[in-house]
């Protein structure tokens, strides 16, 4: 079985890559994609570019050209719930568009027809990312993330998102690799590590965690592929 590990910026799966042995890349649709293993798990890693449409071109090409049939994703993200702050860790247990929007005919924020407004992540991945914080004394939040095509740096613009969606953090690639997955039935799980609040001092903290947020969230998820091996047999 192999496992698809993808980010969106090449700080998310620099500290993955480095890790990786056999490594042969390959380029597709203008992206780099890196096979190889990692403690003897076949894994295919490859950052997608930002925002929603990259990351589902990203995560397609994943699961139809490489054939991996589970799909993790690391990266960071900007805190909504006061819980989080700059370093934690947030899975995502349900996934939602927070841009997506045709309220002008009576649908909710967040839905179009035959669509759902949350999609749900992957159970057994969730467990296996709870033992593994466990095992490490990792404190990890468990919660809705609202994904848009959109840098959010405005306290009224998450403040809205979190009532909205009642969503703790937001993003802009997740829900589009839940889309995708959900479409292909390809089990997925989606970790971020808070880089900023989305506030007014976002894009300066943004710059200054990105590097360490997304290394805390990459080295997470390489501890939850040594847990799913062992527990492959
Ligand atoms: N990813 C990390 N921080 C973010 C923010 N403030 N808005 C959107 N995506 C982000």
């Amino acid at each position: 079985m192999k496992i698809a590990i993808m980010g969106a910026m090449p700080e998310e799966i620099e500290p993955l890559i480095e890790k990786l042995e056999n490594v042969t890349t390959t380029i597709y649709a203008k992206n780099k994609y890196y096979e190889g293993t990692y403690n003897g798990q076949e894994v295919v890693v490859a950052y997608s570019k930002i925002g929603k449409v990259f990351a589902a071109l990203t995560a397609t090409i994943l699961i139809e050209k490489f054939g991996c049939e589970q799909l993790l994703f690391s990266g960071v993200a900007g805190a909504i719930s006061d819980d989080l702050k700059i370093g934690d860790l947030i899975i995502a247990d349900g996934l939602c568009q927070h841009d997506l929007d045709i309220t002008a005919f009576g649908h909710p924020h967040g839905y179009v027809p035959e669509g759902e407004v949350c999609i749900a992540s992957d159970s057994y991945l969730r467990q296996i990312a709870k033992r593994v914080a466990q095992r490490k004394s990792i404190s990890l939040k468990e919660g809705v993330i609202a994904t848009g095509d959109q840098f959010v740096a405005d306290p009224e613009r998450k403040a809205w998102i979190g009532k909205t969606f009642n969503a703790d953090a937001l993003e802009m690639e997740g829900a589009s690799v839940a889309v995708v997955c959900d479409a292909f039935n390809v089990p997925f799980f989606i970790l971020r590590a808070i880089s900023d609040s989305a506030d007014m001092d976002a894009n300066f903290d943004f710059d200054a965690f990105l590097e360490s947020s997304a290394k805390t969230s990459a080295d997470f998820i390489l501890s939850m592929v040594e847990e799913i091996t062992a527990s492959n047999g």
